[in-house]
């Protein structure tokens, strides 16, 4: 008879990153939506990845190509060395939405498979699994998807050699209408529209704008929050790639909202505001104004929640 080989479940959370002048060094989790990573020790050494769901067939399936087998094999290579894991992935998020949907199923398989075989790692390994996969994914390891994803809340990542996370404070009454058009947009071709250089005033001014960021969530303060959350370096370049975004974002700041800005590489867009009503209200102006451009998605209201965890009951 073969050995019992349980599964362990992991669900890894949607994230926002960027929020304004935090490009590629920011980002935070929320609580409701994700991707699910089933893992078990598998039969042989190395990574089988027997199903993937809830992505319409469009993610890929080999190992090195997958974003949550790529995170296993990482950790794999490098924690347990001829160790071997099955993984089954259920997509709980759209692709290409800026919802950091690559680096939850990254980040749910890299949680999956640390319990699965009782490695214990510290989060910063499981981020940089999951870093490694983006890398793949979408050609650059940016850090401010997986690091919220792993580690939840807000997350700050001021260096990545070494890679230093800094959790930062999360005001009580933050709450975020999310909005996800109907386009996609892959995180490769956002980037490709960035500027290679910017001026010395906008970077002093996004400086300015990330310090105060900090500053306003120390304080707990949302309306510096609010001032703080804008961009003129990214969001310009990418405001083209979704249909109706211009309009949406000022309906929004209209409406009251705090801020309101492209979620990581889009097209989903976020603003903030200080009240559930309020984030609704916002929701459905956003609904409007994208089904108005001819672009009609799927909409959230959310709040900052915690990071990937295990889901199933403990093994013993
Ligand atoms: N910081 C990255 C970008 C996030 O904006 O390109 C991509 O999800």
């Amino acid at each position: 008879m073969g050995r019992a080989r349980p599964w362990i479940e992991a669900f890894a959370p949607a994230t926002v990153s960027n929020l304004g002048p935090g490009f590629d060094c920011l980002g935070l989790a929320v609580r409701t939506v994700g991707d699910t990573v089933r893992a078990r020790v598998g039969e042989q050494p190395g990574v089988v990845l027997s199903a993937v769901e809830g992505d319409g067939g469009k993610l890929p399936r080999e190992i090195d190509r997958n974003t949550a087998s790529v995170a296993a094999a990482w950790l794999l290579e490098r924690h347990a060395p001829g160790q071997g894991v099955e993984l089954q992935l259920t997509k709980g998020l759209p692709l290409g939405s800026g919802l950091g949907s690559s680096g939850a199923s990254a980040c749910a398989a890299a949680v999956a498979v640390d319990a699965a075989l009782a490695l214990s790692l510290p989060e910063a390994v499981l981020v940089e699994a999951a870093r490694h996969a983006e890398g793949v994914a979408c050609g650059t390891p940016h850090p401010d998807n997986v690091a919220p994803c792993v580690v939840g809340g807000i997350v700050l990542i001021p260096a990545l050699e070494p890679l230093r996370l800094i959790s930062l404070p999360v005001p009580d009454d933050l709450w975020l209408a999310l909005y996800t058009p109907g386009c996609s947009v892959a995180t490769a071709d956002a980037r490709a529209v960035l500027p290679s250089r910017v001026s010395l005033p906008q970077t002093v001014t996004q400086a300015a704008r990330l310090g105060l960021l900090v500053h306003a969530l120390h304080e707990g303060d949302l309306a510096l929050l609010g001032e703080a959350v804008a961009d003129d370096i990214v969001e310009p370049a990418r405001a083209g790639l979704i249909p109706g975004y211009l309009d949406a974002k000022t309906a929004c700041l209209e409406a009251g909202a705090l801020a309101c800005s492209i979620s990581g590489a889009g097209p989903t867009t976020f603003a903030l505001t200080d009240d559930e009503g309020r984030a609704r209200a916002l929701m459905d102006i956003l609904e409007e104004t994208y089904t108005g451009a001819g672009v009609p998605g799927r909409g959230l209201v959310d709040r900052v929640g915690p990071g990937a965890r295990v889901t199933s009951p403990p093994l013993h």
